[in-house]
């Protein structure tokens, strides 16, 4: 039987103390060796986008390096399959529960099921909602909103009015609201002075491009060809707009905002079509996750720093940074991180134009 042992909250420096699990003996000696046995489930909303590949996969590899065994299940952005998950997962005996919610306020079921059976929860990238939640690891997603929303304003002109659209991600993920929050937050003043009008906006379900793409296509019949920007949540969402551009001729005249640095919109920043991402280093993600999970799976104390109210309790939390790409950095942040190969970065511009 597993016991959870209570936080300990003082002011801003967490000190998450999770359970020791009664029935596991620690061993001494070797990191790997000391974590040996120990299980950790990985229950994520989908793999359909680049990013979450990787997620899965660094996370996997890190926990394995310290000895811990991973079962990765992925629920196709469907909360009936992915509690369906969370409970094959629990009935595996995890140590602990690592969840990519598809929806933060549905998997506050899953959280409070895991308690039941003695298991801590870490939110993964996104927040789950109105529960006990043990840990949240994540990037400052506001700042991610923020960040597009101020590449907008210093990239459209001070002369004239401009024209935007914006896309937002699926409303059932908490971080589409944080991006959203950031973004207004950013075009506020000059949406309040008129110098940005909003002519079209509406939510990319699931965070589809095909969605995107579609919301392109209604701006476009609703208001024609005639606004400077879309202020894209993601870059799948992102490369659904730009199709919706490419079909009418006016891809790389409209800026367009974006998030991840998928290989495929750093290409199209390479080209020109798409103005700019949000580089997440998904390692330092990955790892601080696995490491942290090995050592709540331990019983271990966990130090976070920060805390985010998610509606129930101030939950625990761990904010990584993040930077802007642009043409202008592309080497500086994703290939001299090793992210993307500059090869494959510059693939569609030729050779002689490349940087
Ligand atoms: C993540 C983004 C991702 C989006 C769609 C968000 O919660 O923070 O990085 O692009 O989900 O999967």
């Amino acid at each position: 039987m597993k016991v959870r042992i209570s936080f300990v909250v003082l002011s801003f420096v967490l000190s998450v103390m999770i359970g020791l699990s009664l029935s596991r003996q620690v061993g001494s000696g070797e990191e790997a060796a000391e974590s040996d046995g120990l299980l950790i489930g990985l229950s994520m909303d989908t793999l359909k986008e680049a990013r979450w590949q990787r997620d899965r996969d660094l996370f996997t590899a890190r926990a394995e390096a310290l000895g811990a065994r991973v079962l990765v299940q992925s629920a196709n952005s469907d909360d009936t399959r992915q509690m369906q998950d969370i409970q094959a997962l629990l009935s595996n005996k995890v140590d602990v529960l690592v969840i990519v919610p598809h929806n933060g306020k549905a998997m506050a079921k899953a959280v409070a099921m895991a308690h039941e059976a003695g298991t801590p929860v870490i939110a993964y990238d996104r927040l789950i909602t109105d529960c006990d939640l043990d840990l949240y690891v994540s990037f400052d997603n506001f700042r991610v909103g923020v960040m597009q929303g101020q590449y907008l304003v210093d990239a459209l002109p001070t002369d004239r009015k401009s024209r935007i659209v914006r896309i937002y991600g699926a409303k059932t993920d908490h971080n589409a609201l944080l991006f959203k929050a950031g973004q207004d937050q950013a075009l506020k003043p000059l949406i309040d002075s008129g110098r940005i009008e909003v002519v079209h906006e509406d939510w990319a379900e699931n965070w589809k491009p095909e969605n995107a793409k579609k919301i392109t296509n209604a701006a476009i019949t609703n208001h024609g060809a005639t606004f400077d920007a879309i202020l894209a949540s993601n870059d799948g969402t992102a490369g659904g707009a730009i199709q919706a551009l490419l079909e009418e001729g006016l891809a790389g005249k409209v800026v367009v905002t974006g998030q991840d640095a998928d290989l495929v919109a750093c290409q199209r920043i390479a080209a020109g079509t798409q103005a700019m991402s949000i580089y997440k280093p998904i390692k330092n993600l990955a790892n601080r996750v696995a490491e942290l999970a090995v050592e709540m799976a331990k019983g271990r104390p966990i130090i976070a720093r920060n805390g985010v109210d998610n509606g129930q309790i101030e939950v625990p939390a761990v904010m990584l940074e993040v930077a802007v790409v642009t043409a202008d950095n592309l080497q500086e942040t994703v290939i001299a991180d090793g992210f993307h190969a500059y090869e494959d970065v510059y693939r569609n511009v030729p050779e002689g134009e490349r940087p």
